[in-house]
C-alpha cells in the first residue's frame, strides 16, 4: 500500500502541484498522512500533514513550497503510528525518500546506523533507506552508487523514489516486489500505477530488482545486476474513465448501482475458451478478501457443474503451510486490483513448484497479475474507488458463472437476463434504506447463507464491518447450532439469505431456530419463499432468480444495507478507517 509519486520539472514548473495532482490519484492506496518534498536552491524542503490528502493542501496554502523536482507520499502506516512525524518523505541531512513497501531487516541497519551515529527521529523502517544512503554519500559516493550500495543491503518490499540536495533534476527510484511505473511525458515521473503518471503518454513498469534514474527528459533503466538495460517502453491506453461521484453521495453507492450494466458489460466481453479445463484434475483458487469470496462461491459452481475438484486458499496462508499442489492444476488468482502481494505471492509459489497453468481474473488492467499469468480475464466493472468492493466482486462472479456454466446452454441463455434482475434488484434501494435503521445501532450483527449463499453471507458481514465499523460475522446457517447461536439476543440483527431453493426448509429451520433467541431477523427472500417465512420476520423479496445465479443477486442488497447503515452511523464510507483498496504489504 502508500502511493508514491515524483515529478522531475521542467523550468517553471510548479512541481508541487503536479506531485499533488498524482497524489490525489493514489489516495486510494493509503490516507493516514501524506507529504511533499521538493528540492529548492539546493535543499530539501518538506511538509507532511497527518489524515488525508486535503489537510496537506490546506497546510500549502499556508506555506507553499516551490522546488524543481519533488516526491510525494500518501501513507498506508505499517511501521509506527500515522503520526505527522512518521510521515514520508523521511528525511537525512541531504535527501529525501519515500517509500511504500517493508523493509524486513530494518532493525539490524537501525542498529548499525545508530553505532555509526545516526540519530533515528521516526518509527517508521523506512528512515533506515534514507540513513543508508545517506551514509554511502558521507563517504564520498555518487548518488547512484550510494543507490546501488542500498539496494544490496536491504531485504523486503519495497519501491522507492529519492531526491537529492545536489541534483536538482533527478529521481532515482527503485522497485522490488511494490508496483513502480515511470512515465515519459511533458514531465518525466514515477508513481505507484498508470493513473498517477498521466498525462504522460508512455510508460515502464519496472521489475523487481530494478532501479531508474530520471532526468528533465531521460530515464536510465539498470538491471538487478546494475548494468543498464533497454527498457520496454509501453503505450499508455487507459481509458479516461469518468471518476465524477454525479448526482451519489459517495463512490460506494455509484458503484453499487451500476452494476447492472458492469455485469452486462463484462459478459459481452469475456468470451470463454472451452478447451480452458482440458486435462485438469484440480482447480486452486487464491484470492484475498472478497475476491476470496467470490471464490468460495466458485467451488460450489464448479464442482456442481464441472465436476473437477476445487480448493480454495486464502493467499496470505497458502505458501507458508506446504501445501500440496498435485498434478494438472489450473489456479485461478482472483484479485480486483491485480496488485495485492498475498496474491501474487501465492501464484508465484505454485507456478514455481508445479508449472502450473495460471489464469487471472483481474480488474485493473495491465496489473501485475497479468504478468505472471498465461491468461487474464478482466472484469469490465471500471475502476472502482470506492474501498469496499461492490461492483467489481459480482464482476468477478460473472466471469466465474461464465466458467462454470459454459457446458450447459440452457445456463448461458438464462444468464442474459441477470442484469435485468440486478436492476429489479437495485430498485428495492429505498425498502433497504429504511432496513438500515433497524440496524445501525446495533453492536454486532450475523449473517446466514447456506450452499453458494454462504460466502454471500461472509460478504455481506465483510461490507456492514468494514465501513460501519459493526461487528458482523457470516455463518453457514447450519453452523449457527454449533456455537454463534450464543451471540443471539433480541438486539442482534440476524440476516438470512432464503430463497425458496432446495436447500429452502432446512435454512428455515435455521430461522425459526433464531428466531426463538432473538426477534430482529431480516430475511432476503423471492416470493416463493415469503409465503412460507414465519410472519413475525421481516422479508426483502427480490426477483425470482436460478438458483445458480442467486449468489451474484442477493449479494447487492446487502451492499446497499452495509452503505446505509454506514451513512447513518456517518463514517467515511469510501475511505474507511485502517483501509486501503491495494494491499501490497504481506
Ligand atoms: O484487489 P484484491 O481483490 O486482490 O483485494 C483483496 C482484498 O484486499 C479486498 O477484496 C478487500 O477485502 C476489500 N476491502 C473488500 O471490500
Amino acid at each position: 500500500m502508500c502511493g508514491i509519486a515524483g515529478v522531475v520539472g521542467k523550468s517553471n514548473d510548479d512541481v508541487v502541484k503536479k506531485v499533488i495532482e498524482r497524489l490525489e490519484k493514489l489516495e486510494y492506496r493509503g490516507y493516514d498522512s501524506a507529504g511533499v518534498a521538493v528540492v529548492s536552491n539546493g535543499q530539501i524542503e518538506r511538509l507532511r500533514a497527518v489524515g488525508k490528502l486535503r489537510n496537506l493542501k490546506a497546510k500549502l496554502e499556508q506555506n507553499p513550497l516551490s522546488g524543481s523536482v519533488g516526491i510525494g507520499h500518501t501513507r498506508w502506516a505499517t511501521h509506527g503510528k500515522p503520526t505527522e512525524n512518521n510521515a514520508h518523505p523521511i528525511v537525512s541531512e541531504n535527501l529525501a525518500i519515500v517509500h511504500n513497501g517493508i523493509i524486513e531487516n530494518y532493525k539490524e541497519l537501525k542498529f548499525e546506523l545508530q553505532k555509526d551515529g545516526f540519530i533515528f527521529e521516526t518509527e517508521t523502517d523506512t528512515e533506515v533507506i534514507a540513513h543508508l544512503l545517506q551514509r554511502e554519500i558521507n563517504r564520498g559516493l555518487s548518488s547512484r552508487k550510494s543507490f546501488e550500495n542500498v539496494l544490496k543491503v536491504i531485504e523486503g518490499s519495497y519501491a522507492i523514489a529519492a531526491i537529492f540536495s545536489s541534483l536538482p533534476n533527478t529521481i532515482i527510484a527503485a522497485r522490488q516486489k511494490s508496483p513502480l511505473a515511470v512515465g515519459f511525458g511533458d514531465n518525466m515521473c514515477v508513481g505507484s500505477d498508470v493513473s498517477s503518471i498521466l498525462p504522460c503518454s508512455e510508460v515502464v513498469y519496472l521489475e523487481d530488482g530494478e532501479y531508474v534514474e530520471i532526468t528533465e527528459d531521460n530515464a536510465l533503466f539498470f538491471n538487478k545486476n546494475f548494468q543498464q538495460v533497454k527498457p520496454k517502453k509501453q503505450k499508455i491506453s487507459i481509458d479516461l474513465e469518468n471518476t465524477d461521484k454525479g448526482e451519489y453521495s459517495h463512490y460506494m453507492l455509484k458503484e453499487i448501482m451500476e452494476q447492472s450494466s458492469t455485469i452486462r458489460k463484462t459478459i459481452l466481453h469475456n468470451k470463454i475458451d472451452k478447451n480452458i479445463f482440458e486435462g485438469v484434475s484440480r482447480i486452486l483458487i487464491l484470492a484475498c478478501g472478497t475476491s476470496h469470496h467470490a471464490g468460495m462461491v466458485a467451488k460450489y459452481w464448479f464442482e456442481k457443474f464441472l465436476k473437477i475438484p476445487t480448493d480454495v486458499e486464502i493467499a496470505s496462508e497458502y505458501r507458508y503451510r506446504s501445501p500440496i499442489i498435485g498434478e494438472n492444476v489450473l489456479a485461478i488468482a482472483i484479485t480486483q486490483s491485480g496488485e495485492t502481494i498475498d496474491t501474487l505471492e501465492a501464484t508465484e509459489y505454485v507456478r514455481r513448484y508445479n508449472n502450473s497453468k495460471v489464469v487471472a481474473i483481474a480488474n485493473v488492467k495491465n496489473s501485475a497479475i497479468s504478468r505472471i499469468s498465461d491468461v487474464t480475464f478482466y472484469t469490465e466493472a471500471g475502476i472502482e474507488i470506492g474501498v469496499a468492493s461492490t461492483k467489481a466482486f459480482t464482476a468477478q462472479l460473472t466471469i466465474l458463472a461464465e466458467l462454470a456454466f459454459h457446458n450447459y446452454d440452457f445456463l448461458t441463455r438464462e444468464f442474459q437476463n441477470l442484469p435485468t434482475l440486478c436492476e429489479e434488484t437495485l430498485d428495492l434501494q429505498n425498502e433497504i434504506k429504511d432496513l438500515a435503521k433497524r440496524i445501525c445501532s446495533a453492536s454486532s450483527a450475523i449473517y446466514l447463507g447456506r450452499g453458494s449463499l454462504y460466502p454471500i453471507a461472509m460478504e455481506g458481514a465483510l461490507k456492514l464491518k468494514e465501513i460501519s465499523y459493526i461487528h458482523a460475522e457470516g455463518f453457514a446457517a447450519g453452523e449457527m447450532k454449533h456455537g454463534p447461536i450464543a451471540l443471539i439476543d433480541d438486539d442482534t440483527p440476524v440476516i438470512c439469505l432464503c430463497p425458496h431453493n432446495e436447500l429452502f426448509e432446512k435454512t428455515s429451520s435455521n430461522i425459526q431456530v433464531a428466531l426463538a433467541r432473538g426477534k430482529n431477523v431480516i430475511i432476503f427472500t423471492d416470493s416463493d419463499g415469503s409465503k412460507f417465512l414465519p410472519p413475525e420476520t421481516t422479508k426483502i423479496v427480490l426477483p425470482k432468480i436460478p438458483e445458480e445465479f442467486a449468489p451474484i443477486l442477493y449479494v447487492i442488497p446487502l451492499q446497499l444495507l452495509a452503505y446505509y447503515a454506514a451513512s447513518l452511523r456517518g463514517t467515511d464510507v469510501d475511505k474507511p478507517r485502517n483501509l486501503a483498496k491495494s494491499v501490497t504489504v504481506e
